[in-house]
């Protein structure tokens, strides 16, 4: 089977208005919560991306009729006859768990893969499990497949959702999806505050679901009989828009970011300009530039508002490239380092030591032929390429293409050298 290569020509300066798509993560849970609205649900702003394409699969594997027309997909679940995520179709995705919490609760039984093995480390969900048992399902594991059932519909709970590594996104997704149809009242402590989160339950809201406290830790849903079909438009995308910030960082670039909502990158923003990076927040744009003298600093992972582990290695990259040390310690996803040594054949100074990454500052990246390790990994390589002397090539780009729309003709349109090979 043919696989795409990129071929990047460094260094190079960005310059212009570069446009960021709708969010991936927003619109992945926000697909699979139109299973518990039966009838006929318009998404706007939905970006064409391979794991958008691989949901849709999914939910037309259930009974859900599903059509696309640029970023507009309509979802018909007027009939969703099998509750079921097949193991084929999991192992490509993860996120494909955020059926279990809609499935659960529209068809009161459901049976999903394990997820398996991640490049990004080990995700358990036993967050997931232990919320939808609260709300009264019971849950088996069997042939690596997830079953849970409920007997007379779920029971509104007050559940805490907190685990090891603080809240969790999607696990808040499902608990949050299934809460709006049980009967009675449910609050949910440590909820995930990401604006992704935010969007799904204003989604729900718009359905007819009643929620307080959006936004925040502590959700209250008082459950409702039945959730109407919705039209929604999902928000922008903040990672896309914090990696085009790191290359406009790295490239002593200006870019105007447009479709950007400065209020949900405050953490990217205060490092960029603890740089010594400029960032102009505007109300549907952001401005960034920067003139080199990137400054170090230290960047630590958190659950929303701190700094996003999904932004983690594009921001490594802007560092290899600064006046001194810096310190990145991982606490989302300890282990999501593969970019280090993608990075180093590029010349970079990095030490690893445990949750921790030592970046010292190089003078300049070489170009190399690269390894893309997963989504957000092989965008760094890209930044990074992007300031790198020569002709990078980045091996295995489907990874990307899981989750940037367009990567390189946004990026070659503001004065990037990127050319896709098949090969
Ligand atoms: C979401 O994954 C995102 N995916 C990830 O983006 C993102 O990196 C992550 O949140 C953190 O922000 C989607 O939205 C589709 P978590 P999710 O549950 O929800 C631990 C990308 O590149 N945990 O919030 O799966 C977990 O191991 C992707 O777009 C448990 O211990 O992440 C981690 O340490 C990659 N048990 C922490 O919680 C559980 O049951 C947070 O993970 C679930 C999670």
């Amino acid at each position: 089977m043919p696989m795409d290569i990129f071929k990047i020509t460094g260094p190079v300066r960005l310059e212009g208005e570069i446009t960021v798509s709708g969010s991936k993560n927003s619109a992945l849970p926000i697909m699979a919560a139109t299973i518990m609205a039966a009838g006929k649900n318009t998404l706007h702003g939905v970006p064409q991306l391979s794991d958008i394409a691989v949901m849709c699969k999914l939910m037309e594997d259930m009974g859900c009729k599903t059509n696309t027309a640029g970023n507009t997909i309509i979802l018909d679940t007027t009939n969703i006859d099998k509750p079921f995520g097949d193991y084929e179709i999991v192992r490509k995705m993860r996120a494909s768990i955020c059926i279990l919490g809609p499935l659960l609760a529209r068809c009161r039984k459901v049976e999903v893969s394990m997820p398996g093995g991640c490049a990004i480390g080990y995700r358990p969900v036993d967050i997931h499990l232990r919320g939808l048992q609260e709300l009264g399902a019971k849950i088996e594991l069997k042939n690596g497949y997830i079953s849970a059932t409920v007997n007379g519909g779920l029971k509104g709970a007050n559940i805490f959702l907190g685990g090891a590594f603080g809240s969790s996104v999607l696990a808040t997704a499902n608990v949050l999806c299934a809460a709006t149809l049980a009967r009675g009242k449910t609050i949910i402590e440590y909820a995930a505050c990401e604006p992704e989160i935010t969007d799904l339950a204003n989604c729900l809201v718009k359905m007819g679901a009643k929620i307080t406290g959006i936004g925040s830790p502590q959700l209250t849903i008082h459950g409702v009989k039945e959730l109407k079909p919705i039209e929604h438009t999902v928000i922008p995308d903040r990672i896309e828009a914090g990696t085009f910030m790191a290359a406009a960082a790295i490239t002593k670039g200006k870019l105007k970011i447009k479709n950007c909502r400065g209020d949900h990158l405050m953490a990217a923003i205060d490092k960029l300009r603890s740089m010594n990076v400029g960032v102009e927040e505007n109300e549907d744009d952001c401005v960034v530039w920067s003139e080199g003298n990137i400054k170090p600093t230290d960047i630590t992972t958190l659950p929303y508002p701190g700094f996003p582990t999904d932004l983690q290695a594009q921001f490594m990259a802007v560092l290899c490239l600064a006046k001194g040390n810096s310190v990145i310690t991982e606490k989302i996803f300890p282990d999501r380092f593969m970019h280090v040594a993608e990075m180093s054949r590029m010349a970079a100074n990095l030490r690893k030591e445990g949750p921790h990454v030592i970046v010292s500052g190089v003078e300049k990246l070489i170009a190399a032929p690269v390894m893309a390790s997963d989504l957000r990994a092989s965008a760094a390589l890209v930044v990074a390429a992007l300031a790198a002397y020569g002709e990078t090539i980045v091996n295995r780009v489907y990874h990307i293409d899981r989750g940037y729309e367009k990567i390189e003709e946004k990026l070659n349109a503001v004065g990037a050298k990127i050319e896709r090979q098949s090969v």
